[in-house]
């Protein structure tokens, strides 16, 4: 109960001045885990989702190397769609906040690499070709801080690949992010319900 009222409270300072810095809002692992177990992120598995991740699967089909890194993985929701769309073997590994989500993860995909971690902190093994943050950039509290920190990890031709649900707030993100990295593609989706994606890859300036 708490936690939701202080995540409720983040939310209004965030809205208030965070997004406006490009900032994210952080939200408690406990409030994760308690949304996992509740199902509330079950949606992201249905028909209605399926459009938005086949964008980012084919942004990795289509991308050089096959080494892939998914930062707020969640339960494996886009694992379900690799497995199921790309034939080439793809190494991935997923990372999340939540225990709760991890599990659900593992409980579905075996020999699959999923692991709880916190991003703000996480250092990851080696190197690799495509890191994804699909809808899980915006809970970062600094996230063009955590994108040059990922950076040295990224193979030579490696790339971001960002999604972002529609809302007021993550403009400053995606102003940041077009800002300081070289924007390869842009897709906007909206599904039958009314929500609009956009996901977009990237690759540091130099490259
Ligand atoms: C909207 S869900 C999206 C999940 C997943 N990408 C998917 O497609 O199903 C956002 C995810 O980001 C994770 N997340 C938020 N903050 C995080 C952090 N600091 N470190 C790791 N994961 C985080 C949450 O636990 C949650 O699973």
């Amino acid at each position: 109960m708490l936690n939701k009222v202080l995540n409720k409270i983040r939310r209004i300072i965030y809205d208030r001045w965070g997004s406006k810095k490009g900032h994210g809002c952080r939200v408690t692992p406990e409030e994760w885990d308690n949304q996992y177990l509740g199902g509330q992120w079950n949606k992201l598995k249905s028909e209605n989702e399926k459009e938005h991740y086949e964008i980012i699967v084919d942004l990795c089909r289509k991308h050089e190397g096959n080494c892939i890194l998914d930062l707020g993985c969640g339960d494996g929701a886009l694992y379900g769609y690799i497995e199921k769309y790309l034939n080439k073997k793809y190494l991935y590994k997923g990372v999340d906040l939540s225990i709760e989500a991890i599990k659900l993860a593992k409980n579905q995909y075996v020999n699959v690499e999923f692991e709880e971690q916190d991003l703000e902190i996480y250092q990851p093994s080696g190197k690799v070709d495509i890191v994804v943050f699909n809808e899980s950039l915006y809970y970062i509290k600094r996230p063009l801080v955590l994108l040059a920190r990922l950076e040295s990890y990224l193979n030579e031709k490696g790339c971001f690949i960002v999604s972002m649900c529609e809302y007021k707030g993550h403009d400053e993100i995606w102003r940041l992010l077009d800002t300081n990295y070289k924007c390869l593609s842009l897709d906007n989706m909206i599904n039958s319900d009314g929500q609009s994606w956009r996901v977009s890859k990237y690759v540091v300036l130099s490259t």
